[in-house]
């Protein structure tokens, strides 16, 4: 099998297929209301901030927090949803064209001046990037004094598919997970990150989406897998088809299982 680079680091490169299967994954879970949940906690914090100008999704993807911002937020509050990837943003754009800022983002330094963001928001973005350090630094630097960064981010390396074969299994969501994360274990390495960077580690909380019988959150990922696995080259085809299989015929035996852990970081600066 092929050695992975994250695709998430370059969605545009990516086969169609993959990009709407990537596209449609995040939307899917923008709409679980779990997920919803832990993305207004933070809001709330967000919202508790003195003079609030100007507040940055930075790798919004679809939009799906940039949206939640915008509908959250006061209107004189000015809420930017900034991508690597064109062709996100553009769908990002069909989703919401009124109130949002939708801006490029160039790999390395960001284009913001130093000290002219209130927040910064990385949503399940840290998780994917060759140098998160680097950019948490550069992500302090555009931040004012008093401004929060809020990671929230998977600790994949905790998540879960449950199928028979336990210790295949594990070597199956390895595979998958790390072909398609760059920092499987980034959860555990932000309180370093933070201390290394200067940004004071206010708080975390920490959450679980754990599924029994029936599949929803967790179900969504098994399908874009099922598209992500081939044209990736993840695993071998009847490997591949097996966990699938297996995993969506859980589903509908009421029999499935998967889990997984989520940490939102308040990082002040
Ligand atoms: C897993 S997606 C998360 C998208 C969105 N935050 C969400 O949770 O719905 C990761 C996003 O980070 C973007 N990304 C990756 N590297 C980036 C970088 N250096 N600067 C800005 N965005 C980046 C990707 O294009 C992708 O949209």
């Amino acid at each position: 099998m092929k050695q992975h680079t994250d695709p998430y680091q370059q969605p545009d490169l990516q086969d169609p297929k993959v990009i709407e299967a990537m596209a449609k994954r995040l939307e899917d879970r923008g709409e679980h209301k779990g997920f919803l949940s832990f993305i207004d906690d933070y809001i709330e914090t967000i919202r508790g901030l003195p003079e609030l100008e100007t507040v940055l999704d930075l790798g919004c993807g679809t939009g799906v927090v940039t949206r939640r911002l915008r509908a959250a937020l006061a209107e004189e509050t000015t809420v930017i949803g900034s991508d690597i990837s064109e062709k996100l943003l553009q769908k990002a754009r069909e989703l919401q064209s009124e109130g949002i800022l939708w801006e490029h983002a160039e790999v390395g330094a960001l284009r913001y001046e130093d000290g002219s963001v209130d927040v910064v928001v990385l949503h399940t973005v840290m998780s994917h990037l060759k140098d998160p350090l680097a950019f948490l630094q550069e992500v302090k630097r555009i931040l004012r004094p008093g401004g929060l960064c809020i990671v929230f981010d998977a600790d994949y390396a905790s998540t879960v598919y449950g199928i028979a074969d336990f210790k295949k299994g594990r070597e199956i969501e390895t595979a998958l997970l790390g072909a398609i994360i760059e920092n499987l274990d980034i959860c555990r390495r932000l309180p370093a990150f933070a201390q290394q960077t200067g940004l004071a580690l206010e708080r975390h909380q920490s959450y679980v989406i754990s599924e029994a019988g029936r599949g929803d959150f967790w179900l969504s990922s098994v399908r874009g897998f099922e598209t992500l696995i081939p044209a990736l080259e993840i695993l071998p085809e009847s490997e591949a088809e097996a966990w699938v299989g297996e995993m969506l015929a859980s589903h509908e035996q009421g029999t499935f299982f998967a889990s997984g852990n989520y940490y939102t970081y308040i990082l002040s600066r």
